[in-house]
């Protein structure tokens, strides 16, 4: 069998990992012939691609980001790139297609299956916001890296007796925030998922004040809003891929509250730091997961569906169901990070 992979959307840690495991049960396992697209859909598109074999993928286990390359291409255009996509793969002799990618890329993916291209999709995100899968990869490391920069921001946060905002990664999803911020302890959280109202932190802060605890950390996601009317804050624009660009609302928060609380507030914007550099060992076990079950559902003749951790179990699903809608932070794990604030 002649297997195709590519790397598509935001890199996230664990992709080489997917890589690598793809390889060794391709080859030892079936000795298939691997072949790996540059650049995600844009190298298949162009044909750049490289042969992946034992040694290709040797020593890449613990890397971040992905020995492939990665691109975004505007939803409108993979829309129209499809047919091109199945006629380069067919010119190059795909049996089948593992693309690894977000919701974009995933979507993508299922147009190709239902257009009768055989389709084995693995999903990426370190937002953990794909449905139909309980994690993706790159979710632990964002939340670890997340976790540790506010345990480091406590004790500056103390020794000025500042409010730290720091702002995490979470364009839709609030599950970093969520999770970091319960981690580490934040003492407030606010998600996309729920518009906050920015009197209630400053109600908090001073409710820590009075009970002599000199700081406060607020863990905020860069898609966090505040509630109509409570705060000047102008939502971000629309970009190419369809996605919000934000106007820094960790920035905008700390502004607010130093005002209204008379009291320093900081900023911090955690940024790309929370996808780059090596994944964690959870990480690392869930994407070579992924990449032992990609190669299996291949040989089964599996198209359309991609990998999916459920319970302990990784089980395929099909999709058109997992690209249908994000999965979201339900009210339920809210209440849960609440009650320990
Ligand atoms: O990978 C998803 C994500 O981490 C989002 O949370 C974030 O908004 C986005 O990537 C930023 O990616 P880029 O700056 O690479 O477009």
């Amino acid at each position: 069998m002649r297997i195709g992979i590519l790397t598509a959307g935001g890199d996230c840690p664990g992709l080489n990992a997917v890589i690598r495991s793809v390889v060794h049960r391709a080859i030892s396992q079936y000795d298939d012939e691997v072949i790996g697209f540059e650049d995600g859909y844009e190298g298949l598109l162009d044909g750049r691609y490289r042969t992946l074999d034992l040694d290709a993928v040797s020593g890449i286990l613990a890397r971040g980001g992905t020995i492939l390359g990665s691109s975004r291409l505007p939803r409108a255009r993979l829309q129209e790139a499809c047919r091109e996509v199945r006629e380069t793969a067919n010119r190059f002799g795909i049996d089948v297609l593992i693309p690894i990618g977000g919701e974009g890329t995933l979507t993508a993916a299922s147009m190709l299956a239902e257009a009768g291209m055989p389709i084995v999709g693995v999903p990426k995100t370190i937002d953990n916001d794909i449905s139909s899968t309980d994690r993706t990869f790159g979710f632990d490391t964002a939340v670890t890296v997340a976790t540790e920069a506010m345990d480091r921001l406590k004790t500056t946060a103390e020794s000025h007796q500042r409010v730290m905002v720091v702002e995490v990664m979470g364009r839709h999803a609030g599950w970093i925030a969520l999770e970091s911020g319960m981690a580490a302890g934040a003492h407030g959280i606010c998600l996309p998922e729920r518009p906050f109202d920015p009197a209630d932190l400053v109600e908090m802060v001073q409710a820590r004040f009075a009970r002599g605890k000199k700081f406060a950390v607020i863990c905020v996601a860069e898609g966090a809003h505040p509630a109509e009317g409570s705060m000047d804050y102008r939502k971000g624009e629309i970009d190419q891929y369809g996605h919000e660009r934000f106007q820094g609302i960790g920035t905008a928060l700390a502004r607010e509250l130093e005002r209204r609380l008379g009291k320093e507030a900081r900023p911090v914007i955690l940024g790309h730091v929370q996808r780059g550099g090596t994944p964690t060992a959870y990480d690392r076990v869930l994407a070579t997961r992924f990449g032992w079950h990609a190669v299996e559902a291949a040989h089964r003749g599996v198209s359309g569906m991609m990998t999916s951790l459920r319970g302990t179990e990784i089980v395929m699903v099909p999709l058109a169901e997992a690209t249908a809608e994000l999965k979201h932070v339900p009210k339920s794990r809210m209440e849960e990070a609440e009650s320990v604030f």
